[in-house]
């Protein structure tokens, strides 16, 4: 690994220890941990990436979410390098000049992220979403986020790094494997009880907590076959491993539900490294992307020791937490045919920007020439043990034109659908009314659209 422009060697490193302690450890506190759990951005650093076209670029993560085994052949940039002597980095310095720090625990975070921002000439309203401060309110640090955005970048030592960069060695730590092709993955799955893991965003905060996984980890975020992203006329096909804010920025138009989930699937830092196949192995019900995909009609390209195989995501959940994938397979990429007509994604979660939901929802709908229903899915998030489409009420819809009785009616008949359950998030009886309110909300807002 690089580290702050210095290789170092990781042969003794704990390949399941979080990026953040071993900092740490190392006397490098200028990062913070504020909750471990990829939740605050006190832990933010930039890890330097390459992008398609060749080009490096820092990407802020939360370091308590990487594991010490996913940094080797890596290259990252924390607080403690970016002032020179008492000179300050321009980022630093906005901050001071803006008054953004009081009490500073959440202050490297803010300015890792700010950093990011500023190689990236990219100062949007989501450069921030990832960090929390208590103290200073977010009006002094917004002010100086939009002086960098004025502020002409010059050369400097981060821009040369970009410029020069080569990734280090890798080799992989003990029983953490960073594998870069899929026969290689497959083989090192079928001889080790192992785990597969992709960006870690949601087996990092079990591994942050000290939880067992599995006594061998296989990274995958490495192979290339699994970062492809390609649009078609008729469907996009999205590689397993391609972090959401590549899905951001490069299907944006392509998929109208997806532009209104992406936003509020959690923040940058967690976009910057979470998949889709991760989204998909974790299987969760309140998985943001997975009612997209039941909407889409999407499938799964998987390969296992025993070949390849396609999978409809509309069976591919069957019970909380569990899916069709055998133990060894792996998810390659996931086919999205496009659909025309109208259509929508929906989250309502208490912090939206970075919470999970309460309840998602995605639906798409097709009239006819005599505005009959001619196609529908009605898919949600959060109202069973796993992610789900209305059936029932999609097959009484079809071939009806949707006037207000229909509307009434097939509200009435989504709120008898499900059983959603009561938690700590919301009532069941608050889900039961979003899953027909949603739906209502949705023909509000598109029923005039051509
Ligand atoms: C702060 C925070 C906010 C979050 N917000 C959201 C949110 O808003 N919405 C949401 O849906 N999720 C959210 N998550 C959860 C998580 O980020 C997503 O589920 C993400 O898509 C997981 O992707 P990953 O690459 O990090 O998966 P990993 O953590 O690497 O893996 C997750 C699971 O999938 C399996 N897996 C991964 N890739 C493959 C593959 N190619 N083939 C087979 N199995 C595979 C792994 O074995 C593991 O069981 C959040 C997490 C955090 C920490
Ligand atoms: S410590 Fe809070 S996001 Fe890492
Ligand atoms: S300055 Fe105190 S939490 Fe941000």
């Amino acid at each position: 690994m690089r580290l702050n422009f210095q290789l170092v060697d990781l042969s003794d490193a704990d390949p399941t220890e979080s990026l953040l302690r071993w900092l740490r450890r190392q006397r490098l506190t200028g990062t913070k941990e504020g909750c471990g759990d990829g939740d605050c951005g006190a832990c933010t650093v930039a890890l330097v990436e390459t992008s398609d076209d060749g080009k490096a670029r820092f990407s802020a993560i939360n370091a308590c979410l990487m594991p010490m085994g996913a940094m080797v052949g890596r290259e990252v940039v924390t607080v403690e390098s970016l002032a020179i002597g008492e000179v300050l980095h321009p980022v630093q310095q906005a901050m001071v000049d803006h008054a953004g720090s009081q009490c500073g625990y959440c202050t490297p975070g803010f300015v890792m992220s700010l950093f990011c921002g500023y190689y990236a000439g990219d100062f949007d309203d989501h450069v921030i979403d990832g960090n929390l401060c208590r103290c200073t309110g977010y009006l002094p640090i917004r002010r100086a986020a939009k002086a960098l955005a004025a502020e002409p970048r010059g050369a400097d030592r981060f821009s040369a790094l970009l410029d020069q960069h080569q990734a280090p060695e890798t080799t992989s730590l003990g029983t953490f494997h960073n594998p870069d092709n899929i026969a290689d993955a497959l083989a090192l799955k079928v001889a080790h009880h192992a785990a597969w893991i992709a960006s870690g965003t949601d087996l990092g905060v079990a591994l942050s907590r000290g939880q067992h996984i599995a006594s061998v980890l296989i990274a995958i975020d490495r192979i290339p076959e699994l970062q492809c992203l390609s649009i078609h006329d008729n469907h996009a096909r999205i590689g397993a491993g391609v972090p959401l804010s590549r899905l951001e920025r490069e299907l944006v138009g392509v998929f109208p539900a997806l532009d209104h989930l992406l936003p509020w699937f959690a923040a940058r830092q967690i976009k910057n490294r979470a998949s889709l196949g991760g989204n998909l192995g974790s299987a969760s019900p309140i998985g943001d992307l997975l009612p997209w995909l039941l909407a889409q009609d999407a499938t799964i390209e998987v390969r296992g020791p025993m070949g390849a195989r396609e999978l409809a995501v509309d069976g591919f959940f069957e019970g909380y937490r569990q899916t069709a994938l055998q133990p060894d397979e792996l998810i390659v990429a996931v086919r999205v045919p496009r659909v025309r007509g109208m259509q929508a994604g929906y989250k309502v979660a208490k912090r939206r920007g970075d919470d999970i939901s309460i309840v998602a929802a995605v639906f798409v709908l097709v009239l006819d020439d005599d505005c009959r229903i001619a196609h529908v899915r009605l898919a949600y998030g959060g109202v069973a043990a796993v992610p789900i489409r209305a059936k029932a009420v999609e097959a009484w819809l079809l071939g009806r034109a949707l006037d207000e009785s229909v509307l009434q009616e097939a509200v009435a008949r989504l709120r008898a659908e499900f059983t959603p359950l009561d938690d700590h998030r919301a009532s069941a009886e608050y889900r039961r009314a979003l899953v027909g309110n949603l739906f209502a909300q949705f023909v509000a807002e598109h029923k005039e659209a051509p």
